[in-house]
């Protein structure tokens, strides 16, 4: 598959306006997307858990309008006009106008609201790119005189969703989700993303994240400027190496259901992830003393009881707390007992793996 495949050849259907809502979820990486190249092309293959709690709900009107130069539309967070984000949509429409040649024929008003909190420190790109990418897909899908399979209308809505933010590839379908190419899993791209596509433990099939939101204030490093350290960071091209290693390593134990592995290779790959943030130019500390507190707690409780309970970070200072379903009621006790004191506002967001995003209106 490459990029032309993605350029569709004539629309010839006409639409005056309308409606269509998505709800699409966020994802938390086990092995981390860390570095791109131009076009978001990421530097190394990724893969993530689909989450079904934290998710964007995104309602997409559209109007004809006379075509010209500008792309015209207005975006809205829980009702409430949001300029500032509109330099980040402008831009995403920059890089999609030539798959979705409709793009200024028709003025958007695009209404979303997350299900989680807005200032969580939970990145909403994610999710929000996919909802929209996948609205946008919709419309696309009624121009369209030929028939969008779902099949196609999840590839490209997934090849879109990359243009908008690189993580937001993953988040269109569940459950786990491979993005950038790797020789060790067939099908991989960096276009796109792809479902796993091996075999599964069933341990990992109803697995659990309690986000402990430990520093709700805005990313203290924008995603693109984080990316963009790797360039001539000097531990990249190892790092790089390392993700098709972990994922490869990732497939025996993901058939296997061997839990320390699993949780001795997340760990691992969140803390590189926050070393490289240490060892680059500039360099900067992402994680809280907090963060650290909870770690430790966390490593503790592992080696007082024998239970599966691993972390993962993103970037930031918030820790995503993984476990089997079938060692919850004990480790959510220990959540609450030991690790919320350590939150802002004693918050946290009790998630699980998910399937996808959904079509809700259209
Ligand atoms: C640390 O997808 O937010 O969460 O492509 O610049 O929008 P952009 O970056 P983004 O990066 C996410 C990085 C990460 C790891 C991951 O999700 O794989």
């Amino acid at each position: 598959m490459t990029e032309k495949d993605f350029i569709p050849k004539a629309y010839s259907q006409s639409i005056e306006n309308g409606t269509v809502t998505w709800e699409s979820p966020s994802n938390i990486a086990l092995v981390k997307y860390w570095g791109k190249k131009k076009d978001q092309i990421p530097e190394n293959p990724s893969i993530s858990f689909t989450l079904n709690i934290c998710k964007t709900i995104t309602n997409l009107t559209f109007t004809q309008k006379e075509r010209d130069n500008d792309f015209s539309f207005e975006i809205f967070l829980d009702e409430e006009k949001k300029d500032d984000f509109k330099p980040k949509i402008e831009t995403f429409f920059k890089r999609v106008e030539v798959y979705l040649p409709f793009l200024k024929d028709f003025h958007f008003q695009i209404e979303t609201s997350n299900t989680f909190p807005h200032s969580s420190g939970i990145a909403s790109s994610a999710s929000g790119m996919s909802a929209l990418a996948l609205c946008l897909m919709s419309l696309e899908r009624s121009l369209s005189v030929v028939e969008v399979t779902d099949e196609y209308f999840n590839q490209k809505a997934s090849f879109l969703a990359r243009l908008g933010s690189g993580s937001a590839s993953r988040s269109i379908e569940g459950d786990l989700i491979v993005w950038g190419k790797t020789d060790v899993i067939e099908g991989s791209s960096n276009l796109l993303a792809t479902k796993y596509p091996y075999q599964v433990h069933e341990k990992f099939k109803d697995y659990q994240d309690t986000i402990l939101l430990v520093d709700k204030g805005e990313k203290q490093v924008s995603s693109t400027v984080g990316h963009n350290l790797m360039h001539n960071h000097p531990y990249a091209q190892n790092r790089f190496q390392q993700a098709h290693d972990n994922l490869n390593a990732l497939k025996l134990i993901l058939e296997s259901g061997d839990l320390d592995k699993f949780i001795a290779l997340i760990e691992s790959e969140a803390l590189t992830l926050h070393a490289m943030m240490m060892t680059s130019m500039p360099y900067f500390i992402l994680m809280k003393p907090n963060t650290l507190e909870i770690i430790n707690k966390i490593w503790d409780f592992r080696k007082d009881t024998g239970l599966h309970v691993g972390f993962t970070l993103d970037a930031g200072a918030n820790v995503h707390v993984l476990y089997p379903k079938k060692e919850a009621k004990v480790i959510l006790e220990f959540i609450k007992d030991e690790l919320v004191a350590y939150c802002q506002n004693e918050q946290y967001i009790c998630d699980q793996i998910g399937f996808g995003a959904k079509l809700i209106n259209n």
